[in-house]
């Protein structure tokens, strides 16, 4: 990657945000963590630094600080919030210690041109999360900017090519912000527009070509965005060297094997080993009904299902894996970093040490809105590269108690049904997840002149970010009404619908 920014992580529940901002401009950027030593900088020779926010105050034992020649490397550099202390700090400015946090909304005053405000109006709102303030400018440095509390909320050193932010340009609520991060990377760094996912293609399937040489490749294929992705672009790179294997657990949702037999292995005539496993997961599962319980005997079974799979598979040197950027950047260890602490609790260990593979991980630098452009890039359709996310487990966390074969029907014909419902009327693509949920409850209802004793269906639809908090979507009551009517008339074994109105916390987005 010739033109990046190197983004130093001090903590900041925004830095990755920092980091998206500025591959929006199609500049490549990269998070180091804070103490990476300059010498390692300066060998990747960014052509400029941002020092992120963070939680601490810089006055506070063992807070975070960088290796003080990052600061002379020649190299423009920008400091957001506890990035602006830092250079206060190490440049001969005076802090003074906030006792309480400044959060919230203010208004900058731009006083002084500068490039970072170039096209941009005098007055604008900003977001502010602070406690320390600058209250003399570093050595060299002049204000450029104010707010309602703070002097010095813009400092820069023109000559040094230096600039230092109170306020937080990557959020939403700073609305110039992403103008402000434009004019730092295209008019003081000097970036051009060269980080786009058709170059990456080019580059990334070079680097897979020239990696993989004659050898052969697995990828285990689930049918999310991250592995489709990753199969298309290796599949791109290396054609049949690449075996794809997907293993059907019985646990999946109405005519996926069909999709993804359709698109990877007709379409892309990718070479593609179905494993039909739905018999041993269901005879494991049989009689099992506490969450967790199911969730460690169905990842179990599917390291073993997938290891005896690659064998058959025949001998390969490389096991690829949809790997994104955020599962490696490495989180910042200081107390108050939200990072630091979210780890992501679901998804099966790895594979068996005893699986001698080296890893193929060509998504390793890219995030998730970046995967879905590539694979746009590379042809995927819409339905894949948009696809909901669907849970490892399956249909058996959404049924709530055992899971039988019947249950499986009813839960799928009900599922699909609600997916077509928001499909057709344009929610789907609209909110993070829509699905059917079958609890083990049986009530009476009435069908012609017959009385009925059957399942109920709960309808779960959430909007959110990251899965971590999510609301229940108020959906027309149209639209639910016509799912309702739909699953009590066609699903059999289903004579209720009930709506999810929980959010996320306390609820969880899926039922078990
Ligand atoms: P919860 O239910 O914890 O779900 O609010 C948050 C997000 O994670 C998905 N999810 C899972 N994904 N294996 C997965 O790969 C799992 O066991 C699992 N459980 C929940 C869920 O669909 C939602 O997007």
């Amino acid at each position: 990657m010739n033109e990046q920014i190197v983004i130093l992580d001090f903590g900041s529940q925004y830095t990755q945000v920092i980091a998206r901002r500025i591959r929006e401009c199609s500049v490549y950027s990269t998070i180091l963590p804070y103490d990476t030593p300059a010498r390692e900088i300066k060998k990747i020779a960014p052509t400029g630094i941002i020092l992120s926010g963070g939680p601490s105050s810089i006055y506070a034992k063992d807070s975070p600080k960088p290796d003080r020649k990052v600061l002379n490397l020649g190299v423009p550099i920008l400091g957001i919030c506890y990035g602006l202390q830092i250079l206060g700090h190490f440049l001969g400015g005076s802090i003074e210690r906030g006792l309480k946090r400044e959060y919230g909304k203010g208004t900058l005053r731009v006083k002084k041109s500068s490039p970072l405000f170039r096209g941009l109006p005098k007055s604008m709102q900003v977001w502010n999360s602070h406690s320390d303030k600058l209250t003399k400018a570093p050595r060299g440095f002049v204000s450029v900017a104010t707010t309602e509390n703070s002097d010095f909320a813009v400092v820069q050193n023109l000559d040094r090519e230096m600039f230092g932010l109170q306020f937080h340009p990557e959020v939403v609520h700073t609305p110039k912000g992403k103008q402000l991060i434009e004019n730092f990377v295209y008019r003081v760094c000097g970036c051009g527009k060269r980080w786009t996912m058709r170059n990456y293609v080019d580059q990334a399937v070079d680097e897979i070509r020239e990696t993989v040489g004659e050898e052969r490749v697995i990828l285990g294929l689930s049918g999310g965005v991250d592995s489709s992705v990753a199969a298309a672009l290796i599949h791109r790179a290396v054609g049949r060297q690449l075996t794809c294997i997907f293993v059907n657990n019985g646990l999946l949702r109405a005519r996926e094997v069909e999709a993804v037999k359709d698109l990877f292995g007709r379409n892309f005539e990718m070479r593609l080993q179905v494993e039909n496993a739905s018999a041993e997961f269901l005879r494991k599962l049989k009689g099992v009904r506490r969450p967790e319980r199911k969730r460690k005997i169905i990842g179990g079974t599917f390291i073993k299902v997938f290891q005896s799979a690659t064998k058959r598979a025949g001998k390969a040197k490389f096991l690829a894996q949809g790997t994104l950027y955020p599962d490696v950047i490495e989180s910042v260890p200081i107390a108050g970093n939200p990072a630091a602490l979210i780890k992501s609790h679901h998804n099966v260990g790895g594979l068996p040490k005893t699986m001698k593979f080296e890893l193929l991980e060509p998504l390793k630098c890219l995030f998730k809105d970046e995967v879905r452009l590539l694979g746009a890039e590379l042809g995927l359709p819409k339905e894949v590269v948009y696809r909901q996310p669907f849970p490892g487990p399956g249909l058996a966390v959404r049924i709530l108690g055992d899971v039988t074969k019947e249950r499986l029907r009813i839960l799928r014909e009900a599922d699909a049904i609600v997916v077509q419902e928001m499909k057709a009327n344009d929610w789907y693509y609209r909110v993070w997840q829509s699905f059917a949920v079958l609890l083990p409850v049986k009530s009476v209802g009435v069908m012609g002149d017959e009385r009925t004793y059957e399942y109920t269906v709960a309808v779960r639809v959430v909007d959110s970010k990251d899965g971590m908090t999510a609301d229940w979507v108020k959906l027309p009551y149209d639209l639910l009404e016509r799912m309702s009517n739909r699953i009590i008339n066609e699903v059999d074994g289903a004579n209720r619908v009930c709506l999810d109105i929980s959010s996320k916390p306390p609820a969880t987005i899926e039922w078990e």
